[in-house]
């Protein structure tokens, strides 16, 4: 599907901790964090710029073993409940969309606030040698409803937090990236937009 890859080697120039940074699918289950990791974590979230510093987020951060981490593990779907259970970590992401659940916008970049919120808390978990896996595989509406989320939030993304275990962990064909010139938008008077070599993810088919 891609040509180039974003590990290490073929990332030059950028940091290492972002250099390092992919997205196991596999998690050593013996492996905990501690509470104090999971302040961390959030903390970094919490210094994530956001529009007009709106901080449109929210957070259900549970290490396995909790109660609430188990009511997160019975809403996932398909593949990601065989991995995403042994992380240590798993976090719900929430965005803030709308001002006390009235029709009236919280913030119309709340998604793209809470993404950043997400890759600060990523680099952060690159930081202390853990590894996320985000993921969008599981039962949105059974999640508001468990944890009690309104209109005016938004069940977005998890976050599986811990460190890769096994072969199984690399067990991913969709690490590889579009070539850096793709990047940039074509501005020249004729220009034409090149076809991407990315092509259609097809994520539904390949993230459930
Ligand atoms: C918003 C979002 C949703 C994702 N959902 C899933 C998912 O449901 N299941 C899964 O296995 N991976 C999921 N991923 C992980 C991506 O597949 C992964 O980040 C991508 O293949 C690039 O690999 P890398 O992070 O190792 O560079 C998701 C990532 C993001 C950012």
């Amino acid at each position: 599907m891609t040509t180039a890859t974003a590990r290490p080697q073929e990332a030059p120039g950028i940091h290492p901790l972002l250099a390092r940074r992919w997205s196991p699918h596999a998690f050593d289950p013996l492996h905990t964090v501690t509470e104090g990791d999971v302040e961390r974590l959030l903390e970094a979230a919490r210094w994530a710029p956001s529009a007009g510093n709106s901080q449109p987020w929210s957070f259900v951060a549970a290490r396995r073993g909790e109660p609430d981490h188990q009511r997160l593990v019975r809403h996932l779907a398909g593949s990601a409940a065989r991995w995403a259970p042994s992380a240590s970590l798993l976090i719900l992401n929430l965005a803030h969309r709308l001002v006390d659940d009235s029709e009236l916008e919280y913030s119309e970049f709340a998604l793209y606030d809470l993404g950043q919120a997400v890759a600060h808390l990523t680099v952060q978990a690159s930081a202390m040698d853990l590894a996320v896996r985000q993921l969008r595989a599981f039962d949105r509406a059974a999640l508001a409803a468990e944890f009690g989320v309104g209109p005016g939030w938004l069940v977005t993304t998890m976050a599986a937090v811990g460190v890769p275990a096994g072969a199984g962990a690399h067990a991913d064909a969709h690490t590889g990236r579009r070539p850096l010139s793709d990047l940039r938008w074509p501005t020249g008077p004729a220009s034409v937009r090149p076809a991407s070599t990315a092509g259609h993810p097809h994520p539904e088919k390949e993230e459930r």
